[in-house]
Order: structure tokens, then C-alpha cells, then sequence
């Protein structure tokens, strides 16, 4: 037998490549198994770099520059008639490909900079003993290999769930990763499920001219954000992208029709149908665990068919751990790179803690929409008694000079001690504002102790300043 290795991380998503990375730094004798290939090359980065985060960041970028110069160019004295502005959907697809290809290939970089020995494969699980795991790793051209590691860490993430009633027909019902890759713009889209993926995917479409369809089996929007803020969010959503929303829909089905989809569903009490050219199903992603032969070394899957973990992503087999998208928890980027940065740590001895409280929410919409925290139903179900300070961007003269003064910053306290519960963003760059609100939850900051930083004028970030500064009823500049 070849190298033992002190860790076989399997997945070289946000989680994986970035516990590879800090396992190397460590000290420790690091291989990255990972199985995703694009244009017949390995492609490290998993779901976020290749299909997630960037790709869809990417659309939003363009489509959202085409639709500011085709709305606001004329504010700012930009002459453009809109017959003279057009864009090429081609252009913008390649722009995606090679920052998607410019970032796996840093994936690479940072493996061999690192010294993490890299394997373009499929891994699975095939034997357990004293000395640690045996896996069996797969190539793309069907070649079979051995890796031994002392401990091994799964971080296979997680793909889209299928819909019995719409199932996937290529370029027409199709999900997430057919969704950034249309190569037209179809006139209508249909979406299942009005979630994370289904508005910021609609916004794209719809932004460069689709009439988009959101169809959502529950009676509320983002039913697990504060209230306000979701309501404030659709509003301005729908007032800035031609987005319908039906919530409280039941699907019957939807089938493939000589040029698009036919969809068949209930809409309050009704039967409805309506025609589409492309359907994209959107309704969560469910881990990934098939292939893995779990069996082998005694681990079994939860009903939701992820793997159980403690609360320091440790299986049930000693020596196995597991993070990300595989595992409960919130499925996103960071939140996996999080726990793959504590797990490396872990097995180097020391004591990191991730804590969910402390992990932001991003919906990159028009405007962004970005919380952390308690939402105040939530935190007066808990028990705590609120004081709650609101600012509009109305009244921020940053968002002014920008366009882009609409929506709020609201944070939310406690009464007894003014510990700053939760903050919740509704404007522009809200993706960048929340790290603010972040590091105050993080280091149990005050609504006063943020009221007293200096925040840069003018800057969106006097906002949180000012929202802060209403916990106390004395905003300044409302
Ligand atoms: P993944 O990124 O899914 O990576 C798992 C890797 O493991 C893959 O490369 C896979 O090929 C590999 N693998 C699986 N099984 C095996 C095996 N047996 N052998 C070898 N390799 C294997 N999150 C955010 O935080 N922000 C966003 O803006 C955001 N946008 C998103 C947009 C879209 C359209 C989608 C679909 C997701 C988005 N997410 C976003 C979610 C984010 O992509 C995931 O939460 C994140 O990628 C999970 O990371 P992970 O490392 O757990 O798994
Ligand atoms: P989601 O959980 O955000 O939304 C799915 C929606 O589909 C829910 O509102 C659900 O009620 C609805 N739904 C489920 N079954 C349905 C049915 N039969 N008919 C109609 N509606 C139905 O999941 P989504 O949007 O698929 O995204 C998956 C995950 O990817 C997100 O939970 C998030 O963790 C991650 N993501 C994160 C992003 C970000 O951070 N900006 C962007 C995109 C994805």
C-alpha cells in the first residue's frame, strides 16, 4: 500500500476545499477526492463555483447592468434609446463560463500551493480498519484506484429535488443548472417554488425580458424571515423585476407541449393552467450520499437521506466526519466553509466553534435582501421583549446619490439589555452591509455600542448606524 494519508476529504466544494486548505495548513497530510468535470475537466468547487453562487452572481451582474442602463440611463443624463441598447445572450453566457473556469482553476492552484494531493474521481467507502479507512476512487475514464487515510471528512453536497409531477425534460423542465445555462430568453418562464433559487434565477430572466411565473406551495413568502422585511422585500421585488408570484399553489403536473410546458395546477380553490416555454423546478436540494457504499464502514443517512452529525459535524464512526450541504443546517456556501474550517481545526487538536446564530442570509435580488439573527416574531417567541430600531434608505444619502433609496435597515434588541438580536436589510448592497450586523452579533454588541462607531459619509453603512440609533428613538436623519 501507497501513502496513508491523516485525511481523504471527499467533495471539493466550499466546505471540502476549504477544510482540505486549512487541514494542509495544519501540518497534516491532505488528498481531495473530488468528482465534477466540466468541458471533460476536472472542475473543483463543487455546486457553488460550478452550477451555485457564481454562475448565478454572474447573470445577475449582467442582467442587472442591462436593466440599470435601460431603466436609469436617462436619470443620469446617459442617452440611450432603448432600440439602441440590446444584448447578446451568448456574450454573457461565456463571461460566466470563464469566471466559473478562472475560479476551479484557482481551486487547483490553491491544492497545489497548499500541497493537497488532488484526485479527479468518484469516491466510495470500501473497507475499515485499525489503521483508518480504505476508499476506492473512480476516474472519468473508468480507471480504478486506492486512497488509505487515517480520518476521512464527507463534503458531497447536495443536488436539486425532483418533482414527480414535472419531471426533468432536457431544455424545457429543467433545474437550477439548466436554468443559468438557457442560451434564449424564453418570452415566458415558469418557476416551482419561490424560494432562494426560484427569485433570484426569475430576477435574471426576467430582468433581460421573460414574463416569469413563480408558483409556491406556501401561503406566505419566505416564511421563515421577519415579516416585515419579506413584505417589504416582495414589494420593492415586484415593483423593480416583472416577477407574479401565486402562492399556495398545488401542482398536478406539468408536461412538455410542441414548444414549451403545459402547467396544470390548483390556485385558491381553482383549477388553473398556464403555458410556458421553459419551467424551471426549484423546490429545495436534497443531500448527496448515493455511491458512497456508507454501509461498508457502518454509517446510515437521516429521513432527509443526509448524514447525522454532532454539533462538531462528528458521524456516528469514529474518524469520519461530515459538513456543508450533506449535513443539516442552512445550505449554503459559508456555512460549509465554516464547518470545514472547525472540523480541520478539530483534527488538529484545537476547540473552534461554529455557531448557526452568527450565519448571514443573502438573496441577491433588486434589491438585496440580507438578514442574521432573531426576526422578530421569532425573538418574541423566544421570550424576549423588543426594542426595535427601522431606517429607510429614503433618508440615506449614499442610496440617494446611487438611484437606489429604497427599502430599510431594521434591527431588532433587547429590552433589558440592548443586545442586538438580529438585523434584517432590505436596499442595496445589503450582501455587503450584513457583515456589520455580523460582527455586532458575533462580538454581542449593543444597539448603543453601534450607534457610537463612526460610520464613513456618505455610505449605505450609516444606515445600520441610524436603524441602530432608532433602537433608542433617536434617528437623526428621519
Ligand atoms: P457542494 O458545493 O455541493 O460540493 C460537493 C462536491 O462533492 C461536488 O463537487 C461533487 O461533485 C462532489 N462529490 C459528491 N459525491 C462525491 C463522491 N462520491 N466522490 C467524489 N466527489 C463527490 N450558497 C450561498 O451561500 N450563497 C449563494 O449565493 C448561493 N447561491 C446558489 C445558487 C444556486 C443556483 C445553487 C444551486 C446553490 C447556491 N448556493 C448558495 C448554495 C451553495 O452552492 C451550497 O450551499 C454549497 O455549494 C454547499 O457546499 P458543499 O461543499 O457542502 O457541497
Ligand atoms: P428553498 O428551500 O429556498 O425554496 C424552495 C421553495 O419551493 C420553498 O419556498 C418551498 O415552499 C417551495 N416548494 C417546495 N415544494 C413545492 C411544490 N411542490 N410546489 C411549489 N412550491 C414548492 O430552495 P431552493 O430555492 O431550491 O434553493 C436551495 C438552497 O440553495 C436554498 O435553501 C439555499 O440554501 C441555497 N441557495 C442559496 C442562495 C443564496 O444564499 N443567495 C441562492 C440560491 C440557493
Amino acid at each position: 500500500m501507497g501513502e496513508v494519508y491523516d485525511v481523504a476529504v471527499i467533495g471539493a466544494g466550499p466546505g471540502g476545499y476549504t477544510a482540505a486548505l486549512r487541514a494542509a495548513q495544519l501540518g497534516l497530510r491532505v488528498v481531495c477526492i473530488d468528482a465534477w468535470t466540466r468541458n471533460g475537466l476536472p472542475s473543483p468547487g463543487g455546486t457553488c463555483l460550478n452550477v451555485g453562487c457564481i454562475p448565478s452572481k454572474a447573470l445577475l451582474e449582467s442582467s442587472a447592468f442591462y436593466q440599470r442602463l435601460r431603466r436609469e440611463g436617462s436619470d443620469h443624463g446617459i442617452q440611450l434609446q432603448d432600440s439602441a441598447l440590446s444584448f447578446d445572450t451568448g456574450v454573457m453566457q461565456s463571461r460566466k463560463e470563464r469566471i466559473v473556469g478562472q475560479l476551479t482553476r484557482g481551486v487547483q492552484a490553491l491544492f497545489k500551493k497548499q500541497q493537497v494531493t488532488f484526485i479527479h474521481g468518484r469516491a466510495a467507502f470500501q473497507a475499515r480498519d485499525d489503521g483508518g479507512f480504505t476508499l476506492q476512487v473512480l476516474d472519468p475514464s473508468g480507471a480504478l484506484s486506492t486512497v488509505k487515510s487515517r480520518q476521512v471528512l464527507l463534503a458531497t453536497g447536495s443536488e436539486p429535488r425532483a418533482l414527480a409531477a414535472a419531471p426533468w425534460v432536457e431544455s424545457r423542465i429543467v433545474d437550477s443548472a439548466g436554468a443559468l445555462a438557457l442560451s434564449q430568453v424564453p418570452a415566458r418562464l415558469g418557476i416551482i417554488g419561490a424560494g432562494v433559487i426560484g427569485v433570484e434565477l426569475g430576477s435574471v430572466w426576467s430582468r433581460l425580458g421573460s414574463r416569469v411565473t413563480l408558483l409556491e406551495a406556501q401561503p406566505t413568502w419566505l416564511p421563515n424571515a421577519d415579516r416585515e422585511v419579506a413584505e417589504t422585500a416582495w414589494r420593492e421585488l415586484s415593483r423593480q423585476t416583472d416577477l407574479t408570484l401565486e402562492l399556495g399553489i398545488s401542482l398536478h403536473r406539468a408536461q412538455p407541449t410542441a414548444d414549451g410546458v403545459r402547467l396544470q395546477y390548483v390556485h385558491e380553490g381553482q383549477d388553473k393552467q398556464l403555458d410556458v416555454g421553459v419551467l424551471v423546478v426549484a423546490v429545495g436540494r436534497v443531500p448527496c450520499t448515493a455511491g458512497l457504499e456508507l454501509e461498508r464502514v457502518g454509517l446510515a443517512c437521516d429521513e432527509r437521506g443526509g448524514i447525522p452529525v454532532d454539533e462538531n459535524c462528528r458521524t456516528a464512526v469514529a474518524g469520519i466526519w461530515a459538513i456543508g450541504d450533506v449535513v443539516r443546517g442552512p445550505m449554503l456556501a459559508h456555512k460549509a466553509e465554516e464547518e470545514g474550517v472547525a472540523v480541520a481545526e478539530r483534527m488538529a487538536g484545537q476547540q473552534p466553534l461554529v455557531d448557526f446564530g452568527h450565519i448571514p442570509w443573502v438573496i441577491y435580488t433588486e434589491p438585496e435582501i440580507a438578514w442574521v439573527g432573531l426576526g422578530e416574531e421569532a425573538a418574541r417567541q423566544a421570550g424576549y421583549a423588543l426594542r426595535i430600531g427601522r431606517f429607510p434608505f429614503a433618508a440615506n444619502a449614499r442610496a440617494r446619490a446611487r438611484g437606489a433609496a429604497r427599502g430599510l435597515v431594521k434591527v431588532i434588541a433587547c429590552a433589558s439589555t440592548d443586545r442586538i438580536l438580529g438585523v434584517h436589510i432590505v436596499g442595496p448592497e445589503a450582501s455587503e452591509l450584513i457583515a456589520e450586523a455580523v460582527a455586532a452579533l458575533a462580538f454581542k454588541a449593543s444597539s448603543e455600542d453601534m450607534a457610537r462607531i463612526p460610520h464613513a459619509h456618505p455610505s449605505l453603512a450609516e444606515a445600520f448606524r441610524e436603524a441602530c440609533l432608532g433602537v433608542d428613538g433617536r434617528t437623526l436623519n428621519v
